[in-house]
């Protein structure tokens, strides 16, 4: 009021004063982006976009697979029809098999030959449960076949031996005459498959076999002297098991000790999850959300750092960066087996997956292949089943809004983010990553992890002329929402609306805990 009765110049000079104070405010508010497309040189390998499936829970038995015999769901050779269906509008580029732990328990030999021969085994990591071994080479590598996508093999290293790996690849990749040869000749397959992407053990540091970096780098060698550095057309990846999160010792020993011609890769695994408290899949309060997207927000950390260790040793960034193990973790779905890792799926987990991809996709020099864990009944599903009902998830969804950037060229970006707070924490709201396909249309993906605020952001192009935007979004009310075999569609992208295109100036509206892909023409 005081400020009302003032003399009229007076009060234009108190008004300016604090429109002066405020302005600076509101542009550090702003989320500000430059894309360079005339600074684009890097792809962004499909290969980014991988799952990891495992002999774990229900993700192979009564996820993928059901049997042949099975006459209640239907399938094509045991495979489950809605689930491939499903997946394969994921262009799902490669799939990590058989573990995980599991791997280093696996003795290959078990999962090939007539079924009633096969060996029953305990799989010890995984709940104890009885392994039947139905489900093996053969049938993973038809899994991969009907998907499209290309096998990721991990061979046993912890309790394996050289002789049974090498045997494993000449199984699955040798034409010509040779014992393993004949063996898969006799199993019903005359041509090889020739996989290309083989793991050398997986976690040596852990379930793997308990060693340090030092003696897993000699065995590595040894290992992968046997394994032939081509897979029959092209040259065969040997990735080497690598470090948990911010191991970065495991990393620097690995690139120090082995020759580089004999690597192709370097695994890297990391979940958001806080081990001493998990919190449940649904039910949780927004400081474990943060939490959680303060952990899936390393990921760029961690991505920079072990590459730094990387480019010391390989400058010309040779060995790709393969992080085959990322997602989110949490306590199991109640009065599920504890060893199944059976979860729900909300838009937590769509952030996870928003947010971890662009970061991908922005360091694709180097990180040239990814798993998300695991695809089906397991950690951060992508598809969740439950008898003959199967549903899709959030991150199922930010995964197929994604596949525009497989292969696309990476425009690069800079980011100037506001901020999500919490209390007196706070984190970057906004994640931003953009490419341009190869018939020339661009796409940018932006995440407003912000579970209470919409996020303004004025996007400038730069060497990019376009001339109309649109765009999808996945979004919901709670952050806390996902779908349910009674309600499968809660969560579902929809057309988005909140982008304006103004020359090379663009502005969106993120709404809370979003995820939006926009195409440019
Ligand atoms: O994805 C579940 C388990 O997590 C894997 O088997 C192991 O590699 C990791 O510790």
């Amino acid at each position: 009021m005081r400020f009302l009765n003032r003399p009229p110049e007076r009060s234009l000079r108190a008004a300016l004063r604090i429109l002066l104070l405020l302005v600076p405010l509101t542009a550090a508010c702003q989320n500000r982006v430059v894309i360079s497309a005339d600074l684009a040189r890097d792809t962004i390998s499909r290969h980014i976009y991988g799952h990891f499936s495992e002999h774990l829970g229900r993700c192979i038995y009564g996820g993928y697979f059901v049997g042949e015999g099975n006459t209640k769901i239907p399938n094509t050779r045991g495979m489950r029809t809605d689930v491939v269906t499903a997946l394969r509008k994921l262009k799902i580029p490669n799939i990590r098999w058989p573990g995980g732990c599991f791997a280093d328990t696996y003795h290959w030999k078990d999962g090939i030959g007539p079924g009633a021969k096969r060996p029953a085994i305990v799989n010890s990591w995984w709940g104890g449960v009885t392994e039947d071994n139905s489900f093996g080479t053969h049938e993973f590598l038809d899994l991969c076949d009907q998907l499209g996508a290309e096998p990721y093999i991990t061979g046993n290293v912890g309790s394996g031996t050289v002789q049974e790996f090498a045997q494993w690849v000449q199984y699955t990749n040798f034409d010509g005459v040779s014992p393993m040869s004949a063996l898969r000749r006799e199993n019903g397959r005359e041509k090889p498959w020739k996989v290309r992407f083989w793991g050398v053990g997986n976690e040596a540091w852990g379930c793997g076999g308990n060693m340090t970096a030092e003696h897993y780098a000699d065995v590595y060698r040894t290992f992968a002297t046997f394994i032939p550095a081509s897979h029959g057309s092209g040259s065969l990846w040997r990735i080497a098991s690598g470090a948990g999160s911010s191991d970065f010792h495991w990393t620097e020993v690995l690139m120090r000790d082995i020759p580089q011609g004999l690597i192709e890769g370097v695994a890297l695994h990391h979940y958001s999850v806080d081990w001493t408290h998990k919190s449940s899949a649904t039910g949780f309060t927004e400081a474990e959300y943060f939490e959680t997207m303060r952990r899936a927000l390393q990921m760029e950390d961690l991505v920079q750092r072990h590459g730094t260790i990387m480019d010391m040793y390989d400058p010309k960034k040779k060995v790709a960066l393969v992080v085959d193990e990322w997602g989110g973790w949490y306590d199991v779905e109640p009065g599920t087996n504890p060893g199944f890792l059976y979860q729900q799926n909300t838009m937590r987990d769509a952030m996870i997956a928003g947010v971890t991809l662009n970061i991908f996709n922005n360091h694709c020099d180097r990180v040239r292949m990814a798993n998300l864990a695991q695809t089906v009944n397991v950690l951060q599903a992508v598809v969740l089943t439950e008898g003959e009902r199967m549903i899709v998830t959030p991150t199922y969804h930010v995964m197929e809004m994604y596949t525009v950037h497989h292969d696309a060229l990476l425009l690069p970006s800079s980011v100037r983010s506001g901020v999500y707070t919490l209390g007196e924490k706070s984190l970057p709201a906004v994640s931003v990553s953009a490419s341009r396909d190869r018939e020339g249309v661009t796409h940018i993906s932006l995440v407003n992890i912000d579970a209470g605020r919409a996020q303004d952001v004025v996007v400038e192009m730069r060497g990019e002329g376009c001339s109309s935007v649109s765009g999808r979004i996945l979004a919901s009310g709670k952050v806390q929402d996902h779908n349910t075999f009674d309600d499968p569609a809660r969560v579902k992208p929809a057309e988005f609306a909140g982008a304006r295109l103004d020359g090379s100036t663009l502005r969106v509206q993120l709404p809370p805990c979003s995820v939006v892909v926009l195409t440019l023409h």
